[in-house]
């Protein structure tokens, strides 16, 4: 589909890997279209049962691409980020996860959207809006109090501060911390045992699962939207991308 995005389909299993290791996968507007375009694809094709997303070299993703930030921020509902974020949202199959290493900014929050999240003990999570001069994304200020309660929601936003494995553990994001080798092999074999219970049955429990709050984290998607994108051309922002740009240099 793309080279920094691959895609692998067997046993009724669509892989999904994040591929631009020398970037630590960090996101940018094609990958995002090709993510977009393999999630809609997945919802109508019947040899996909479920979806699992991963990253390649160790790492999830650093989240969006900063220089992406800069060159082409988002500028409305319609951009790739917020298209990527509305087709998890609305995936009516299941999604796992296999996450490994950096999971920073929207590599945290599309955990949200997912039904199942295999973690390595040495993930790192993180959401740096804040810091960034940003604002809370993916519909992670609706469903993190809710999963994780708002004394833990508001740390981990505010701060925004890197969390290990049991941390996410402890806010819900994820289902299952395993070592680094067995990663891939555990959530393989989540995927073929999903890939194999009955279709419509799954589709259905996930419907009574999600539906109900579908409305509202859409809602979400569109509020905090709205505000990163105003955040995106603060100065505050520009700062802290300028300063992350910069930081080659000094490396
Ligand atoms: N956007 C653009 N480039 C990024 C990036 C991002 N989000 N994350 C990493 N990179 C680039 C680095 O600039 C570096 O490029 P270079 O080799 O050309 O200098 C390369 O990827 C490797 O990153 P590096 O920081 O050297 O790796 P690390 O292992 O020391 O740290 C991270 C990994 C993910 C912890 C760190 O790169 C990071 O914090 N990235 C920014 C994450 C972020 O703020 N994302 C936005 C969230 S909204």
């Amino acid at each position: 589909m793309s080279d920094t995005l691959l895609t692998k389909r067997e046993a009724g299993v669509l892989t999904l890997t994040f591929n631009r290791p020398e970037k630590k996968n960090a996101f940018t507007h094609a990958m995002y279209e090709a993510a977009t375009a393999a999630l809609k694809q997945a919802a109508t094709d019947d040899e996909v049962r479920v979806v699992l997303l991963t990253g390649a070299g160790s790492v999830f993703t650093a989240g969006n691409d900063i220089g992406d930030f800069m060159e082409h921020p988002p500028a409305g509902e319609d951009s790739a980020v917020f298209l990527f974020l509305k087709a998890l949202v609305d995936a009516p199959k299941p999604v796992l996860a296999a996450v490994d290493g950096p999971a920073v900014g929207i590599g945290t929050t599309m955990l949200l959207h997912c039904d199942y999240v295999v973690a390595s003990e040495r993930v790192r999570f993180h959401m740096p809006f804040v810091q960034l001069g940003l604002c809370a994304e993916g519909a992670s200020s609706l469903l993190i109090p809710r999963m994780a309660g708002y004394a833990l929601a508001s740390e981990l936003l505010l701060f925004g501060e890197p969390f290990d494995a049991a941390t996410a553990l402890r806010a819900g994001i994820i289902n299952k911390v395993v070592s680094a080798e067995s990663l891939q092999e555990v959530a393989a074999e989540r995927a073929r045992t999903l890939a194999l219970r009955p279709a419509e049955a799954v589709r259905v429990t996930k419907e009574l699962i999600r539906g109900p709050r579908r409305e509202e984290t859409h809602a979400t998607l569109a509020r905090e939207g709205a505000k990163f994108i105003e955040r995106l051309g603060s100065t505050e922002a520009q700062e802290a991308f300028m300063a992350f740009m910069s930081r080659g240099s000094k490396k």
